[in-house]
């Protein structure tokens, strides 16, 4: 069979379509371990604010972050209605967990657990105490971070956030050894005006899933 010598148009992407496909992916947000203080019920809170407790006169103890981010896939398209599981530590790094040897004391007025979805646009949004590292070894203190389980419509993610700046954070096992670019698992502080807490913070953490 004869076969051209020349290009035909739009022929040139044919042999090198793996490489055109990955330009202009974002990278996947990096994986890590599920940890060992996964909320042992089921997660019922669908609240976007753990700051307070329904029916608790008092808030939370320590300094109100606000966060808010988008999942899309690696071509950028938001995954609109996916489900964000979403556990962490008090603002002294205590979990309210069985398992968890922290003599760091409890805060009665933080629950830490919750469920939330994106909406048509892939965006979700949290206002939450930021956590307190905590000690894991006499040799490694974890960095605040906070745990996320994302569901997409065809990927699931399981990974943790972290805080810029945190000197903590280049020191931390298991972000060095995250499964993925640790710069991914990095949220970033913006402006924060206008806010009804003073010292609060804001932060922007975007999640890429593999597939959406
Ligand atoms: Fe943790």
């Amino acid at each position: 069979m004869h076969r051209p010598t020349v290009p035909i148009e739009g022929s040139h992407v044919y042999g090198d379509a793996t490489h055109v496909l990955a330009e202009g992916l974002r990278p996947a947000t990096a994986e890590e371990i599920v940890g060992p203080y996964f909320p042992v019920r089921p997660i019922v809170s669908t609240t976007n604010d753990l700051t307070v407790i329904a029916g608790r006169e008092l808030r939370a103890l320590g300094q109100v972050v606000y966060i808010s981010g988008r999942v899309t896939d690696r071509r950028g398209t938001p995954v609109q209605n996916a489900e964000l599981e979403i556990w962490q530590a008090n603002a002294a790094g205590r979990y309210p967990h069985p398992a968890d040897e922290n003599t760091a004391p409890i805060d009665q007025n933080f629950d830490g657990h919750t469920k939330i979805r994106t909406d048509l646009e892939g965006n979700w949004r949290l206002k939450t105490i930021k956590p307190g590292g905590y000690p894991v070894t006499p040799d490694w203190c974890r960095p605040p971070h906070i745990h996320f389980d994302v569901r997409g419509r065809a990927s699931r993610l399981v990974t943790q956030m972290y805080f810029e700046g945190e000197p903590l954070n280049e020191m931390d096992i298991l972000l060095q050894r995250s499964w993925g670019g640790k710069e991914t698992a990095i949220a970033h502080y913006v402006g924060s005006t206008g806010l009804p807490e003073p010292n609060a913070l804001v932060a922007v953490w975007n999640i890429v899933l593999l597939a959406g």
